[in-house]
């Protein structure tokens, strides 16, 4: 008999927004809305710096944890961003991505057999990595209350079983664009802190926040309400903020004594993120600020014109979204939201990302990213709202 994958890695189902993408990759003129992606290019200064980083010798191995001097720059951040003290020699590891970001802190935390809880809609990505880790995903949804998402307290209750090691939350969402309040994260860390779980935080979002004094500022993040020695993990990446999503830097922070055991760990997996890059993700951290801005006005204003499109369309309710770059818009009757993206993207060429993709939850709802050019957003819009139509008279 042949030898066959590992079962761990059988049950982990494909990503079903990559389905959809390979569908729209063999077709010509599509409006591209289905990937989490800026169009913007990474902003010149920022390539200015990996080359530079290059002529100047950034081309061998680093310490498992990045840069230090990259670490201090974040420490650096978190002080002026939210007035939070980490030590970068402790607290702070560098990854090559949120993606291995999330992959080694699951994989630290999580013993095959364990049971880490979930709250979806979500990307796919953290519960397909609690599932490659021999361990298993409790997917939570978020309740829908009038114009906005919250967090089901009674559901995570009752999931929790002798098992469970770990709860895991995206905020600002993908894909809802749904923002934690800070009394929903007091609330998610006195939960944790109760029953002795891990709280992860996805907050690669945090610098796409809509509801702040001014653009640019951050959503909040849970560092502000945790001290230092509780059992929490921030997810943190370049990709979003920078428009540096091929670059694959990111970094956590944790509890020291998970940040030591991560930084370890990483040697077994990448050893560290590519040098260049983390010399030049200082400079995106040193210079950003202006430009991300500008970025986070764009986007708002993005946001608005979908928003408002959508409203207006038949059966189309869409929650209003604090931050992220996405809309969630459920859709009145929708039972294989697989089946309606791929309709749409054969009959009209725009091609939104099914919700079904998200875990629980997410059936009936389609994603669609923002970050795309106004006339790109006008066209496929006027696309949807035709296809609605034609669909509801049909029905
Ligand atoms: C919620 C969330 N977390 C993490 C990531 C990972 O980003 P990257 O691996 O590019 O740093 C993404 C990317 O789409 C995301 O949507």
């Amino acid at each position: 008999m042949s030898p066959q994958v590992a079962a761990s890695a059988r049950r982990v189902p494909r990503s079903r927004i990559r389905e959809l993408a390979d569908i729209a990759m063999s077709m010509d003129g599509v409006l591209r809305l289905y990937f989490g992606e800026s169009n913007l290019p990474t902003p010149d200064y920022i390539k200015r710096a990996a080359t530079e980083a290059l002529a100047a010798g950034y081309t061998y191995y680093t310490e498992n944890a990045g840069l230090p001097s990259l670490r201090r720059a974040l420490a650096a951040h978190y002080r002026t961003l939210h007035q939070v003290e980490l030590d970068p020699s402790g607290e702070i590891v560098i990854t090559a991505s949120g993606v291995q970001a999330l992959s080694v802190a699951i994989r630290a935390l999580l013993d095959p057999g364990d049971e880490a809880l979930v709250l979806t809609p979500a990307w796919p990505n953290g519960s397909a990595i609690v599932t490659m880790s021999n361990a298993v995903a409790v997917e939570i949804p978020h309740p829908l209350a009038g114009e906005r998402y919250v967090i089901d307290f009674a559901a995570l209750e009752a999931a929790v079983t002798p098992r469970t090691r770990m709860l895991l939350y995206t905020s600002p969402s993908n894909p809802l664009g749904w923002v934690a309040t800070e009394e929903e994260q007091q609330r998610l860390l006195d939960f944790c802190r109760e029953r002795g779980l891990w709280l992860m935080a996805d907050e690669v979002y945090e610098r796409l926040y809509y509801e702040g004094a001014k653009a640019g500022d951050p959503a909040p993040s849970i560092l502000r309400k945790a001290t230092r020695e509780d059992a929490v993990v921030v997810v943190q990446s370049f990709s979003k903020a920078y428009c540096m999503t091929g670059w694959r830097v990111g970094w956590l922070v944790a509890r020291r004594d998970l940040a030591a055991k991560v930084t370890e760990l990483n040697e077994f997996i990448v050893s560290h993120a590519a040098s260049f890059t983390q010399k030049a993700a200082e400079t995106a951290l040193a210079a950003g600020e202006e430009e991300l801005s500008r970025m986070v006005e764009r986007l708002k204003a993005n946001r608005d014109f979908c928003r408002a499109s959508l409203d207006a369309m038949p059966g189309v309710t869409v929650p209003e979204p604090g931050g992220a770059f996405y809309l969630f818009p459920r859709i009145e009757g929708l039972a294989d939201s697989f089946e309606f993206c791929r309709r749409l993207l054969v009959e009209t060429k725009v091609g939104l990302a099914p919700g079904v993709a998200f875990g629980a939850g997410g059936e009936g709802s389609v994603r669609l990213c923002y970050a795309a050019e106004r006339g790109i957003l006008e066209e496929a819009m006027a696309r949807l709202a035709g296809f609605l139509t034609k669909e509801n008279r049909v029905r």
